[in-house]
């Protein structure tokens, strides 16, 4: 048995120390908000924060994780204490403003991308953007439209 703790709660699971943690999210856990994609880390679509860090979810075996470890998904990085809720929901907020998602697949792991580096960056530059954006794929080429929202964010979280 493995605990780990995803959204400040403690969840016990019964698998293999190499499972990936999108596995266990998605399959174990029912939280499905993470999306798998390419499975490889070259996609994005399953960006969770470990201890705030972006993380790519399916190459994390879970047994990497002590249960001290914070996992935080896209089902409860909004109500997360601290700097990244309130990054959470600039972000959101701007998402939904803008009309960024088309398809939508990516747009979990985006926004769990964009929210890490508001959380550290409240005026980031195009080029500080395109660096934390840089591995999250999307489809649909919404980039603009993710570019602008990421500025419309951070000036609500500077005002
Ligand atoms: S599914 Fe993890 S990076 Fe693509
Ligand atoms: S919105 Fe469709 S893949 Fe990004």
């Amino acid at each position: 048995m493995i605990t780990i703790t995803v959204n400040g709660q403690p969840r016990q699971v019964d698998v293999p120390d190499d499972m990936p943690l999108l596995w266990v999210l998605r399959d174990e856990l029912n939280m499905t908000g993470t999306k798998f994609g390419c499975g490889i880390a070259q996609c994005g679509a399953c960006t969770v924060h470990v201890d705030g860090a972006p993380t790519r979810a399916c190459q994390t075996p879970v047994g990497t994780l002590g249960p001290d470890a914070r996992i935080t998904t896209i089902e409860g990085v909004a109500t997360a204490e601290g700097p990244a809720g309130k990054a959470a929901q600039a972000v959101q907020a701007a998402w939904r403003k803008l009309d960024v998602v088309q398809c939508g697949y990516c747009q979990s792991g985006q926004i769990m991308s964009a929210v890490a580096l508001l959380t550290d960056n409240q005026n980031p530059s195009d080029a500080d953007i395109d660096a934390a954006m840089d591995g999250n794929v999307c489809r649909c080429a919404t980039y603009i439209r993710i570019r602008a929202a990421i500025k419309d964010a951070a000036q609500t979280m500077r005002a």
